[in-house]
């Protein structure tokens, strides 16, 4: 049996990550790939729990450390429950976010040391890492505005915007660092230029 491919979508706040999941899933249906699509955090019922308890606005301040450890927490628990059992039975899985996200908001937003993120992946993930990120690029000022007219904002999105435009340099500098893992798409332009990219993003995989 072939492990299926792990496949991430990526991006600050508003880029289009959902709305190119569907597109990501209506694709892989069409080559009659069998696949699990899920979300971080969350994508068991304890992880939503703990994503509830990450994006809820609170009175108390979450310190960095506690919130990366509730972010590894979901991880863990995703991947023993939803994606490692996916992928070992074949299935591809395609994920709303993942470690990158990690590395980007909480290292790259809140500036967390990327070596106690790294080590951190190490013990949850093993040698597991994603085949390909998806990463969609664009100007945080024009994601967040997209994302505006989406429900209220939760504790990451009532960040200011140099928080967001951290979390966008720390995104393009790992697409930097490990070109060959990661696909970066502009997401600034009409929703079919960006799905013309994610095909023929998909299309190197199979
Ligand atoms: N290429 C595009 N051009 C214009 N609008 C877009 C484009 N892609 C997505 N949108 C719109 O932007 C809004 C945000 O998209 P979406 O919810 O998919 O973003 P997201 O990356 O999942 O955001 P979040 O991080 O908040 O979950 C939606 O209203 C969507 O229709
Ligand atoms: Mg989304």
């Amino acid at each position: 049996m072939q492990r299926g491919k792990f496949i991430t979508l990526e991006g600050v706040e508003g880029v289009g990550k959902s709305t190119n999941l569907q597109f990501v899933t209506d694709w892989l249906r069409e080559q009659g790939i069998s696949f699990v699509q899920t979300r971080e955090p969350g994508g068991t019922p304890l992880a939503e729990q703990l994503r509830e308890l990450l994006l809820a606005r609170r009175e108390e301040a979450v310190d960095p450390t506690a919130e990366l450890l509730m972010v590894f927490a979901a991880r863990a628990q995703h991947l023993a429950q939803v994606i490692a059992p996916a992928l070992a039975r074949g299935d591809w899985v395609i994920c709303d976010r993942f470690t990158d996200a990690t590395y980007a908001y909480q290292g790259g937003g809140r500036g967390l040391d990327r070596a106690l993120i790294a080590q951190l992946e190490q013990t949850v993930q093993g040698e597991l890492r994603p085949d390909k990120v998806l990463l969609l690029d664009l100007d945080p000022e024009v994601g967040l505005s997209r994302a505006a007219n989406t429900g209220a904002a939760d504790r990451f999105e009532s960040e200011q915007l140099a928080f967001f435009q951290r979390v966008r340099a720390a995104y393009c500098e790992r697409a930097e660092a490990f070109p060959e893992g990661y696909a970066v798409i502009d997401a600034g332009v009409s929703l079919e230029l960006v799905q013309q990219q994610l095909r023929r993003e998909l299309e190197q995989l199979v």
